[in-house]
């Protein structure tokens, strides 16, 4: 059930049921961080497998220091500048978090989100929310209400419709291990990062085949169809099987195609990419092609996620 209806996702959350929360990155299907049974129905709906953990998402930072048993200075900063926004910060637990959550990792993964229905519904809850993204395992994350409802909404007692999500990649994940490590890049470019953290990034480490550390499977994010990245248009011709995803001005004419920017605007690419990513999939076509676009700021990010559905 699709509902704009704030009283009713908190009703439903206190009751330990699940509800897709809106926010500016993606959807989450959140539960109550502080109630396993909860949590465990969380990984039942999404068919993801127990080693993958789950961020923890709070309302303020003050919020995150109930469950966190340290803050180094340079996450603090980060986090001070950029909640509530696309940052989730790596930080060890205390007790009161459990290892279902962070799949027996040490350290959990905090986010305040940044979109106004769920701030108030994480105001008025008593505890935290444990969401990822609103997908079936491995698939395209959902950048609206109508995408968690297609996939999932048997399996969950409501979606809180907050629109289509501003920033439509994932949170940027963040830790500090003898300094600054990115474990996942997203939301949050890493030019802005260094530059609030006041320190210099250490290393980007975005890529695991071991999914109980930090980040990511190299196959993600996948739609069905298989997709190819493209370079150089030039050794590509239109053909009508196939489908494009474009970036500015089209080199060709295409019967399916979708342009993430015709302007060329990055911000504008990464709020559309997960919606057309869906879309192409459900067209008549053998495959997709992509094309890479620069290798600076949201441009990293949107690169990273077609690289991992083309895996
Ligand atoms: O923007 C976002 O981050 C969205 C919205 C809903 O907040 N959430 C999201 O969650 O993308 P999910 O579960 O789809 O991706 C979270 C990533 C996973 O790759 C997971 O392995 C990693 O974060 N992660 C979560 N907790 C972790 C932990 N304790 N240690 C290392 N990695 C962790
Ligand atoms: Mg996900």
């Amino acid at each position: 059930m699709i509902s704009t209806s704030i009283e009713e996702a908190i009703s439903q959350l206190k009751q330990g049921n699940l509800v897709a929360i809106p926010t500016e990155t993606v959807y989450g299907l959140a539960a109550n961080a502080l109630d396993e049974k909860a949590v465990a129905s969380i990984f039942a709906a999404k068919n993801r497998p127990h080693f993958d953990p789950l961020i923890v998402h709070c309302s303020s930072l003050n919020e995150v220091e109930n469950y966190a048993s340290e803050f180094p200075a340079p996450l603090r900063k980060l986090a001070e500048n950029l909640w509530p926004g696309p940052l989730t910060v790596l930080l060890p637990k205390k007790n009161n978090i459990s290892d279902l959550v962070t799949a027996g990792s040490s350290r959990c993964a905090f986010r305040v989100p940044n979109h106004p229905l769920t701030l108030e519904v994480l105001k008025s809850l008593p505890f935290p929310l444990a969401a990822p993204s609103a997908n079936p395992f491995g698939y395209v994350s959902p950048t609206t209400a109508e995408h968690v409802e297609n996939q999932l909404g048997e399996a969950i007692s409501m979606v809180l419709d907050g629109g289509p999500c501003s920033v439509g990649l994932e949170s940027t994940i963040v830790g500090w291990e003898n300094g600054l490590v990115i474990y996942r890049l997203g939301g949050c470019t890493t030019e802005e990062i260094e530059k609030m953290a006041g320190v210099k990034i250490s290393r980007v480490q975005t890529s695991s085949s071991k999914p109980a550390a930090p980040g990511m499977l190299d196959s993600h994010y996948a739609p069905k169809k298989k997709v190819v990245m493209v370079e150089d248009w030039n050794t590509t011709h239109c053909d009508c099987n196939q489908g494009y995803l474009f970036f500015g001005s089209q080199p060709f004419e295409a019967y399916h195609f979708r342009n993430l920017s015709e302007d060329g605007n990055i911000v504008e690419a990464a709020a559309q990419l997960f919606k057309f990513l869906r879309e192409l999939d459900e067209l008549p076509i053998e495959m997709i092609y992509a094309q890479w676009l620069p290798e600076a700021g949201l441009g990293r990010a949107i690169n990273d996620r077609l690289k991992r559905a083309s895996a």
